[in-house]
């Protein structure tokens, strides 16, 4: 059994690029013998939303997604990342040992940065933060998307300073781990992003999900043409939810052509009633979650549930650190 975790940075309506990169995986993990934590990274979110009816929208609708697509919120702990203090603590032991160098070669912050976004403190100082979420823990394994490989490495280089101080047992080393479909195609084939507006939402249903799944872009050829369907972004988003043998067939007869073969069409229908049966169950309790107060209190007890479990492994996994680095005074709660 290892101890798994990841974040989730409420930023916006989740897509199924979240899903299948991120969601799927985490939720399928919490129905495993393994230990999850799941975290809502609240306090990540505020280097860019400050807004706080925004920011507390993004997390209630975050919140929502992982239990509306059946988290086991009673084997996994599931939280709020500002629930559990203590980890801004660990995040300023950890700076202390941490070169500036290691954050200035951070692709994400220099992405940021191009984005035009104006750099903070916090913002340059993020993958501290996230260090410190996945240390505080003890995780061993976390499932991540590419974009977020590096900052799981700069988290290993972090542990190794601090072992080599206060000795080689003192923090866990974590491993990254990717999804099988780290890199989801948006509408327009450009990797899906709610920043490049090219997103499919998860919880879109009827006549706005089809206006969406008609903008994925496609050529002018007929569909009696053979084609290879490793060229084609609709056939590259339907492939996401087809089984094994659903794949050979449709692979079959895009590359064959003649009268059976599939058109652009029929591939995006294929797409939404994909999406109806996969998401359909849990779209009803999504709306359910957020539209009634029962829904409301059940993922605020949800959250403080998760929280509890968290927080008290966060202060044994503080006690110790603060033990070896020479502090005695162990913060509030402890
Ligand atoms: P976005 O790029 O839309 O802002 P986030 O940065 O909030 O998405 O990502 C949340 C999670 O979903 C991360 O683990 C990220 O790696 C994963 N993810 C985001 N977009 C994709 C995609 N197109 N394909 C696969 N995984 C993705
Ligand atoms: N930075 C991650 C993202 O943008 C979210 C995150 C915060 C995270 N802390 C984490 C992911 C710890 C894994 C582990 O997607």
């Amino acid at each position: 059994m290892a101890r798994v975790l990841s974040g989730v940075q409420a930023s916006g309506l989740p897509h199924i690029g979240n899903y299948f990169g991120a969601i799927k995986q985490h939720v399928e993990m919490s129905h495993g013998d393994d230990d999850c934590y799941y975290f809502i990274a609240d306090y990540h979110a505020l280097t860019t939303i400050q807004d706080a009816e925004v920011l507390a929208t993004n997390v209630h609708h975050a919140t929502a997604t992982y239990v509306a697509l059946g988290l086991n919120t009673e084997k996994s702990a599931f939280f709020r990342q500002s629930d559990v203090p203590e980890v801004t603590e660990l995040t300023w032991l950890l700076a202390t040992c941490t070169g500036m160098g290691l954050l200035e070669r951070a692709h994400s912050y220099k992405d940021k940065l191009a984005k035009g976004i104006k750099p903070s403190v916090g913002l340059f100082t993020y993958p501290i933060l996230m260090a410190s979420d996945i240390l505080i823990y003890d995780a061993e394994i976390v499932p991540v998307g590419k974009d977020q490989v590096q900052h799981v490495e700069m988290t290993q280089d972090m542990a190794g300073h601090l072992n080599n101080l206060y000795g080689a047992e003192l923090l866990k080393r974590p491993e990254w781990r990717l999804s099988p479909t780290p890199k989801v195609p948006g509408t327009d084939g450009e990797k899906m992003s709610k920043s490049y507006g090219n997103t499919i939402p998860i919880f879109a249903e009827g006549k706005p999900l089809k206006k969406i799944v008609n903008r994925i872009l496609t050529d002018s050829r007929e569909p009696h043409e053979p084609k290879n369907p490793d060229d084609l972004h609709v056939y590259a988003i339907l492939d996401l939810f087809l089984t094994e043998d659903e794949k050979a067939e449709w692979r079959a007869r895009i590359e064959a052509g003649g009268e059976n073969a599939p058109g652009y069409g029929h591939m995006k229908k294929a797409i939404m009633e994909k999406m109806d049966e996969l998401f359909g169950d849990a779209r009803v309790k999504y709306r359910e979650l957020l539209d009634t107060p029962a829904g409301q209190e059940e993922l605020e007890a949800v959250l403080q549930q998760g929280a509890a479990r968290a927080r008290a492994t966060a202060q044994g996994v503080l006690a110790r650190v603060y033990d070896a680095v020479g502090i005695k005074n162990r913060g509030i709660g402890i």
